[in-house]
C-alpha cells in the first residue's frame, strides 16, 4: 500500500492512544461526525430520531462506535507484516459489502475521514508527518472500499 517502516511504525505509535479506550475514541468520532454532517445519521435506523445527548447513553450506539475502531485496529495490526495486503483487502472489502447493502455514499466515507483525521490529530497530537502516514493509510483503505463499490456497481 505504499507505507514506510517509519510511517508504519508512526501509525502504530499514535494508534496506541485512541485504541487504548475504543469506545470512548470511536464515540468521540461518531458524534462529532454525527454533529457536523446530520444526514448521516438517518442511515442508523434504530437511532435516526436521537438526540446526541441521547447517542451519548446508547448502548447501540457505543457497540457501533467501538465496532469501526475495532476494523481500524485489526487493519493496524497488520500493517508491516507479509500477510498485511491480502489481509487489509478482506478486511475493508467485507466493509464496502455491508455498507452497500446500507446505502452508504462515497461522500459519507469521505466525511467520516475528515473526522477521523482531525479527532487523531487532536488526541495523538500529530505532527505535519504523521498526520501526512495517516492520510495514506486511509486513503488506501477507502481505495479498497471504493474499488469494491465499483465492482459491486455501486
Ligand atoms: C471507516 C469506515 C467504517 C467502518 C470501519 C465501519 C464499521 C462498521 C462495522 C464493523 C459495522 C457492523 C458490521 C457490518 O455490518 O459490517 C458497521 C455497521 C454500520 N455502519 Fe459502518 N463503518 C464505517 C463507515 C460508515 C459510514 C461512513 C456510515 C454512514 C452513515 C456507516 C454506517 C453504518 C450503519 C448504518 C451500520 C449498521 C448499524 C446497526 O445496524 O446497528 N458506517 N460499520
Amino acid at each position: 500500500m505504499g507505507l514506510s517502516a517509519n510511517e508504519i511504525s508512526e501509525i502504530k505509535a499514535t494508534w496506541a492512544i485512541p485504541a487504548a479506550t475504543p469506545s470512548e475514541s470511536g464515540q468521540a468520532i461518531l458524534l462529532e461526525f454525527f454533529r457536523r454532517y446530520p444526514a448521516n445519521l438517518q442511515k442508523f435506523k434504530d437511532f435516526k430520531d436521537m438526540t446526541l445527548d441521547e447517542l451519548k447513553v446508547s448502548p447501540r450506539f457505543h457497540a457501533h462506535a467501538n465496532k469501526i475502531i475495532l476494523t481500524f485496529d485489526e487493519a493496524i495490526k497488520t500493517l508491516g507484516t507479509d500477510e498485511s495486503p491480502a489481509a487489509l483487502q478482506k478486511i475493508w472489502s467485507k466493509i464496502a459489502t455491508s455498507h452497500v447493502k446500507r446505502g452508504i455514499s462515497r461522500e459519507s466515507y469521505m466525511e467520516l475521514k475528515e473526522v477521523i483525521l482531525e479527532i487523531l490529530t487532536a488526541v495523538c497530537k500529530l505532527n505535519a508527518e504523521q498526520q501526512a502516514a495517516w492520510d495514506k493509510l486511509v486513503t488506501a483503505v477507502y481505495d479498497i472500499i471504493f474499488k469494491t463499490m465499483d465492482d459491486l456497481g455501486k
